[in-house]
């Protein structure tokens, strides 16, 4: 079995600066993208920006800017934010990159070919905020029930991809691999959808409406609607249709998004592929919505949280954690600052920070010599090395089912354990006693090495913090290059390692 794992997020709107929403899906895709490093696997992690369309054109006229120059400013918005978030993407791709022009005018092109585009008349209520039009039945009040407002009747001539060909393909396909879509109430949330006969999809808009966009290869008055354009993303960014990266990683692509863009992804997407001959994807990865203290994000209620600022307030990885640990992945989660707080002091300045500070003290005070981890005597600490193993087994099953809080769950028992170990041996005591100088070397090695595993542990939700600690234990191998096989066995410190003080990772804020 290849061993790949091909990670996207969603590629966002230039027409919004990034905000606290499109953080948390990107560092999502980041923790998941280093874990499977850790794991083993050869990975890709791809984001990027979808810059054609009615709602980039209207944003770059506000701006007076032409809608390239204004997507080229905001696309850079969101290229320079992810390496401040620690995001380590491998490819950054635009719609408006010629490349990705070519792949969409390929699969126009197969598509048409192959009989399943064709031209006709439409008459439908169309919501520019959604960039697309509504049946009937799915206003709410005669309003879409995204925008709350009214959509506009528009008639006009279009292409149209038969969709509606492949819903039973789609109810098959998703009923025989469980996990396509997940968690389950994305995937029952589709199925439900798909209960009603699926419309087919129009797919163009004419030019003398709106012409930013991928002129359409067998009518040049026509451009390609923007969500058929964008979702082909996911291929061009990986050399579709005949580069090595393709072969390798389009097999185990993941998609990462939120609930909001689950028609798009979950029908329109994987019948596409379909009807391009192409395999679908492996999962479909669908988290809830951020609210903030309870309420919707959004520019007019003026609550738009930028993730910038709350880094420079409480640090990065602190940021990183609180997004990971306080959302149950697949529903909603309710953002507050005093909520980070709480954690942070916790669950950081407490739990971890206290753990990390004392462990590293004691070796270096008590074997000061030469700031030496003592070598281990024969009796290791079972139940230490039993708990440790436990964590790691329960953390890999975690996030293999993306219950992100589940894992850090798993690693903070962990991290309790070890400081009850502490509490319980007590090496201040032992430290009192000459004959005690072998106990209290193999309780000090012993928690060091727990510290070793916890470090690795959560090296992809916190890499900065990890790197420290790894520093300050003074292990010569690259942090980045280990594996989850390092930290099952026990005893990966060598004896003699020499360890240096750490100041505090965490300090404590005031509230
Ligand atoms: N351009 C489309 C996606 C095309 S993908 C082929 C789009 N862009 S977007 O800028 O609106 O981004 C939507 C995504 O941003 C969501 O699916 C989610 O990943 C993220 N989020 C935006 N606001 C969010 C919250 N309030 N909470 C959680 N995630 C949110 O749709």
């Amino acid at each position: 079995m290849s061993r790949t794992f091909y990670i996207t997020t969603p590629i966002y709107y230039v027409n919004a600066e990034p905000h606290l929403g499109h953080a948390y899906t990107t560092v999502a895709a980041d923790v998941l993208n280093r874990f499977y490093q850790l794991s083993g696997f050869e990975t890709f992690f791809v984001t990027g920006t979808d810059e054609h369309g009615d709602k980039v054109v209207q944003a770059a006229e506000a701006a007076g800017q032409s809608p390239k120059e204004y997507a080229d400013r905001v696309s850079r918005l969101f290229r320079n934010m992810w390496p401040e978030l620690s995001i380590s993407y491998d490819y950054f791709i635009r719609t408006t990159d010629e490349d990705h022009k070519r792949v969409v005018v390929s699969i126009l092109k197969k598509v048409y070919d192959s009989g399943d585009i064709y031209f006709g008349e439409y008459g439908g209520y169309y919501c520019f905020g959604c960039e697309r039009f509504y049946t009937p039945k799915e206003l709410v009040d005669g309003k879409c029930p995204d925008h709350k407002v009214a959509p506009k009747f528009i008639k006009e001539k279009n292409y149209f991809f038969r969709m509606s060909k492949y819903q039973d393909w789609l109810i098959e396909y998703i009923g025989s691999h469980p996990d396509f879509i997940r968690p389950e109430r994305y995937r029952n949330e589709v199925l439900a959808f798909l209960k009603d006969p699926l419309e087919d999809l129009c797919i163009s808009r004419p030019k003398s409406r709106l012409d930013w966009g991928i002129t359409l290869p067998f009518n040049r008055d026509y451009v390609t609607y923007v969500w058929f354009d964008a979702l082909i993303n996911y291929l061009t960014a990986v050399g579709y249709p005949d580069s090595e990266p393709y072969r390798k990683f389009w097999p185990s692509a993941h998609h990462l998004i939120a609930k909001d863009i689950l028609k798009p992804h979950g029908i329109y997407w994987p019948t596409m592929l379909k009807a391009a001959g192409i395999e679908p994807y492996q999962h479909l990865n669908v988290h809830g919505y951020w609210n903030i203290d309870a309420s919707k994000m959004s520019k007019s209620l003026g609550n738009i949280v930028n993730p910038l600022s709350l880094k420079d307030k409480y640090g990065l990885d602190a940021f990183r954690y609180f997004l990971l640990r306080e959302m149950v992945f697949g529903l909603d989660a309710n953002f507050s600052e005093n909520a980070l707080v709480n954690r942070f002091n916790s669950d950081l300045a407490n739990d971890l920070g206290n753990l990390v500070s004392r462990s590293i003290a004691m070796v270096v005070k008590y074997f000061k010599g030469v700031h030496q981890v003592p070598s281990v005597s024969s009796e290791i600490d079972e139940k230490l090395r039993d708990d440790s193993s436990g964590a790691v087994q329960e953390v890999v099953a975690r996030m293999e089912e993306l219950a992100f809080n589940r894992a850090l769950m798993a690693i903070w028992g962990f991290i309790a354990s070890v400081n009850k170990y502490i509490d319980e041996t007590a090496p201040w005591t032992l430290a009192k006693e000459e004959e005690q100088r072998e106990r209290l070397g193999t309780v000090l090695y012993n928690i060091a090495e727990a510290l070793r595993v916890i470090t690795v542990l959560i090296f992809p939700f916190m890499p900065t913090t990890a790197e420290k600690i790894w520093v300050s234990l003074g292990i010569r191998e690259d942090l980045h290059t280990q594996k989850i096989e390092s930290i099952r066995e026990w005893g990966g410190i060598e004896a003699g390692t020499t360890a240096s003080k750490i100041k505090a990772i965490f300090p404590r804020v005031e509230q």
